[in-house]
């Protein structure tokens, strides 16, 4: 049976963590804000809108909105960045994506001062973080690597399989794995062998966003499995994630369940990059 990873409290510990945080410099007189930007009513985003406002409420972090209507224009949207750029009073700008389909999403990305780029997905940030620079690191990566050093896992020497290699996962957490020292290996749909490769790693981080993929004959026995997949079971309100949970649970040493597992991590690297913001501003 293999111990589950548990992103729940994993992720409370860290709130809470950044909640004293932000509480100290609250003494100081100094207050951290999130810019959050929502274009249209996709009913997802919505609902990921309010969970990050939610978090902010509960780490004492301010959180500005800005609900814009489904047609924006790209010259609406870009004038707001750039005032929230040059407003002293904001530490972080998050633009929740996908936007509506008139709206050119690299171009927003790039339009967010570096200095304020919670999300981590500017050019800059990533390069940042490819040659080792501080610099803001995409939330979920970020909170794989902690669900990781807190579930004592050991990174440094390990042979890491990061299945999947978008930019907001699976390239970012190969480079934060290297950091720590990790062997990595990136595997995709035109990887050969894949089930070899993924039976010789120590941690296995899988990202493709195909419901329960990667079955037990996938997992060395006592690997560590971090699922970031989230899928609905067709039909229920049950979820599932890339791991075939059932089957690679009595296989594997570690597990993330989902949901509770890398999910609430995301919200909570959020917190702290806003944090982090507002600390390097001082
Ligand atoms: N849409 C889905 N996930 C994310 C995220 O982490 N950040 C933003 N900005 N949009 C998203």
């Amino acid at each position: 049976m293999a111990e589950l990873i548990d992103g729940k409290k994993i992720s409370q510990d860290l709130k809470d963590e950044v909640k004293a945080e932000v509480a100290k410099l609250k003494e100081k007189g100094v207050e951290v804000t999130l810019a959050v930007i929502l274009v249209g009513n996709d009913p997802a985003s919505t609902v990921y809108v309010g969970n990050k406002k939610k978090a902010c409420e509960y780490t004492g972090i301010n959180s500005r909105s800005y609900e814009l209507p489904e047609e924006t224009t790209q010259e609406e949207l870009m004038k707001l960045i750039d005032e929230l750029n040059n407003d002293d009073t904001v530490d972080g700008i998050l633009v929740q994506l996908p936007l509506p389909k008139q709206l050119d999403e690299d171009k927003v990305i790039r339009a967010i001062s570096p200095d304020k780029d919670v999300d981590g997905f500017h050019p800059e940030s990533v390069g940042r973080l490819s040659i080792g620079v501080p610099g803001f690191v995409s939330c979920t990566p970020a909170g794989v690597i902690e669900l990781l050093k807190r579930s004592g896992t050991m990174l440094d020497g390990s042979n890491a399989v990061v299945v999947g290699r978008s930019n907001i996962v699976g390239k970012p957490m190969s480079v934060l794995l290297l950091r720590e020292n990790a062997t990595v290996t990136i595997c995709h749909s035109h990887t050969k062998n894949l089930k070899e490769v993924c039976k010789n790693a120590d941690i296995l981080v899988v990202a493709i966003g195909q419901p329960k993929f990667i079955d037990a004959s996938y997992v060395k026995e006592g690997a560590t499995v971090i699922d970031v997949g989230i899928h609905r079971i067709d039909g229920t309100k049950k979820l599932c994630g890339d791991v075939d949970f059932e089957s690679v649970e009595p296989v594997a040493g570690k597990i993330t369940p989902v949901p509770g597992g890398v999910g609430p991590m995301t919200i909570a690297e959020l917190m702290n990059n806003c944090l982090q913001s507002a600390l390097m501003k001082m």
